[in-house]
């Protein structure tokens, strides 16, 4: 696992076609770490190609459309004060607790891999913390084997139907945390929220819980922390992530292209 974010990011010229170089760069990075950010300064940011590329070079093709994101499955996070988007968080200047994309999604919906790409960053914060997923399995089952059997368990999280104004926008969705691809790859469910969420009513999951929350909170090594600037983006398979709080002013108006698959990220 590379140490500092300086190890993960990959300059490239042309991020709508990598060399041969970039290309194995941010592979192999994907392969250690399930994440890598790439740094382009093209023309012009504003611009939906580039992150879309990006994806697709590494076979993700499958874009969620999700409730917020645009006909062309791109999401434009920003603050949306006002409009439907402002009752959801990731359209506000507030924080995000520690989560993975998609948690609500059925089994079919599964988010495997993600793009974000920054045309515009606040002036202060809205930076992330990142942790491959794949430690916080091995952190667990190093703690406790029984810990993981408990985050498999298919009732182990679920969360409530969302009903907006008596209407069901989304029915309840029980699943497991820790579930393993057909590939072999290990994909997670999770989110720290305490509220609309229901866990497992037994020992084991309380206690495998709390020492996720307990990790997530530590200054483990293998949590990076990263603000994105403007024409910088992030590819990674689904990792933990969440965002601090941000101020922004007339020239920092925080602006995010978020696109998420149902494809891995082929390595
Ligand atoms: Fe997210």
């Amino acid at each position: 696992m590379p140490a500092g974010i300086d190890e993960y990011l990959v300059p490239v010229k042309d991020p709508v076609r990598l060399s041969s170089d970039e290309f194995e760069a941010i592979r192999s990075l994907l392969e250690r770490a399930n994440m890598a950010f790439f740094i382009a300064e093209p023309d012009d940011r504003r611009n939906k190609t580039i992150p879309l590329n990006i994806a697709a070079q590494y076979a993700m093709h499958r874009l969620d459309h999700n409730m917020g994101a645009d006909h062309d499955g791109v999401s434009e996070l920003t603050v949306r004060d006002g409009q439907w988007r402002g009752g959801y968080i990731p359209y506000t200047n507030k924080p995000i607790h520690w989560h993975t994309d998609g948690y609500y999604n059925e089994e079919q919906r599964k988010i495997h891999g993600m793009v974000l790409y920054c045309v515009q960053n606040a002036l202060r914060g809205g930076e992330n913390a990142l942790l491959d997923h794949e430690i916080a399995y091995i952190h667990l089952r190093d703690t406790n084997p029984d810990y993981i059997r408990a985050l498999l368990h298919p009732q182990a999280m679920t969360i409530p139907a969302n009903v907006i104004n008596g209407r069901e926008i989304r029915p309840d969705r029980a699943g497991p945390v820790f579930s393993v691809n057909a590939s072999g790859s290990l994909h997670m469910r999770y989110t720290a929220r305490t509220r609309s969420v229901i866990w497992r009513d037994d020992a084991l999951t309380k206690e495998a819980t709390a020492c996720l929350t307990e990790f997530l909170a530590s200054d483990s090594p293998y949590i990076l922390r990263a603000g994105l600037e403007p024409g910088q983006g992030l590819i990674c398979n689904n990792v933990l992530h969440d965002r601090s709080g941000f101020d922004e002013d007339e020239n920092h108006k925080r602006l995010l292209y978020r696109l998420r698959y149902y494809d891995r990220t082929t390595v």
